[in-house]
């Protein structure tokens, strides 16, 4: 529904996931800011995905490359040329507007005017800068408006130093920048927003078979990190659809309150990238096989995501209001491993005497799980809290802990409470918190 989207927005600003970037001057452009809890979801989602991609893996190595780029390396992608939508402008109006994504190719969706759009142009989306001092043609750089590039232009550095050989992966997560024409619906599309990519090489004759893997892997991730299957689907792209470079995509799209919309893509994209850039800079980016004693250009498969986009996905997924006791309990039953916080420490009271062993409780698990700390208010209003930001679990320190050295641990889903010994606290949030 729309009025999820609302409220979505609504909680983000008011619990500190995310706040519209330079409000205190009227905002900017539709950036955002990361607040104290968003900061913490937003890396939890990277680094779910860098667990999965990287770490429970031995064929994916990692990467952290430069987010200025020289044209060079933009125009061998084809970005340069072809990373351009079409822009039109209503004469009535003003307004500007994506022509490919017009309601009605005639109809003005700002002022209602019909046959008022100028004819096309083709906008580029990259962010032009310069580097250095002077501001001439030769210092011209561009923020990078994919991570991808930089895994392909690093490729020999990184088969000559990893002792990796096809199939193997290059991962990356970062900040891509588009100069989108109309960016919308929240953090979904923005001009500034972060990617989750990984380059796949493989023998080209088992690019279709890796293809198919990383469609199937990929959908996973995202049902095991808590979306339900039923709001996700696999869509593969028409003839018409696809890049330049491409044999095949698949995207994996989320029944967001718009309807079906794109969160990752993943394509085969052959050997155009290798050979490009082989061809540009004059470099060799291909594979010796000593077993066959063959030489290839290994081709790429592709899964591309966005963190910032996948972290809204996550919220709205999660987002529940039940009854509990007459009222409305408004709960984010999001993965543990993607919640902001695994744990919130609850003293009862300010009371003195249950700070010290609340302190006792948080020294123990904060090394191991992001903890919350909040002692203040009615007890029942930080449970509510802490059922917004989706904490699975809150441990509350009372007046009986004083006495049988325990805690009430309360489950965010069920709301059901276990009665558990401090000293046995950390094993008991290490079996379920993995
Ligand atoms: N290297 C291939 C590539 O960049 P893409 O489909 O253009 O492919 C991949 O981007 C993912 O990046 C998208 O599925 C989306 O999740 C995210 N993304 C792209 N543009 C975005 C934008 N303007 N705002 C937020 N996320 C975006």
């Amino acid at each position: 529904t729309p009025e999820l989207f609302d409220k979505i927005v609504n909680l983000c600003k008011r619990r500190g996931f995310v706040f519209p970037s330079a409000e205190i001057y009227g905002g900017f452009r539709s950036t955002y800011d990361y607040g104290p809890v968003g900061v913490l979801m937003l890396r939890n989602v990277k680094n779910a995905w860098w667990r999965s991609m990287v770490q429970m893996r031995t064929d994916v190595v990692g990467l952290d490359a430069a987010i200025l780029s020289p044209p060079a390396v933009w125009e061998a992608s084809g970005h340069l040329s072809s990373f351009t939508d079409p822009l039109v402008d209503c004469r009535n109006c003003g307004n500007r507007f994506r022509q490919d994504k017009l309601d009605d190719p005639d109809v003005c969706p700002s002022c209602g005017a019909t046959g008022q759009f100028t004819e096309p142009r083709q906008f580029n989306l990259m962010f032009k800068t310069h580097a250095g001092p002077v501001a001439d043609e030769g210092a011209v750089a561009y923020l990078r408006p994919e991570t991808a590039q930089g895994m392909f232009t690093q490729f020999a550095n990184v088969l000559n130093t990893s002792r990796k050989k096809p199939p193997f992966g290059i991962a990356q997560v970062g900040k891509s920048f588009r100069n989108e024409i109309t960016p919308q619906n929240f953090v979904f599309r923005t001009r500034e927003f972060e990617q989750m990519e990984m380059e796949y090489f493989v023998p080209p004759d088992e690019a279709e078979k890796w293809y198919r893997y990383w469609c199937d892997e990929r959908f996973q991730w995202y049902v095991d990190h808590g979306i339900p299957a039923e709001k996700l689907r696999l869509r593969a792209h028409d003839a018409d659809e696809l890049s330049h470079y491409s044999s095949g995509t698949s995207d994996v799209e989320f029944l967001f309150p718009w309807g079906w919309d794109e969160l990752e893509g993943i394509a085969n994209r052959g050997d155009y990238d290798l050979s490009a850039h082989a061809t540009h800079s004059g470099e060799k980016l291909d594979y010796f096989d000593q077993a066959t004693g063959e030489r290839y250009t290994p081709h790429v498969v592709e899964p591309a995501a966005g963190a910032t986009r996948t972290m809204m996905a996550f919220l709205m997924a999660a987002y529940d209001e039940e009854e509990v006791r007459g009222e409305t309990r408004t709960v984010l039953r999001l993965h543990h491993r993607i919640a902001p916080f695994q744990i919130a420490v609850l003293p009862l009271s300010k009371k003195d005497t249950l700070v010290p062993p609340a302190q006792d409780v948080l020294a123990r698990l904060q090394p191991h799980f992001m903890c919350d700390y909040d002692e203040t208010q009615a007890i029942g209003r930080r449970y509510r809290r802490q059922d917004e930001l989706g904490t699975p679990y809150c441990v509350t320190i009372d007046f009986e802990s004083l006495e049988d050295g325990a805690v009430t641990v309360r489950e965010r889903d069920t709301m059901e409470q276990d009665r558990i010994a401090i000293p046995d606290l950390l094993a008991y949030f290490r079996e379920r918190l993995v």
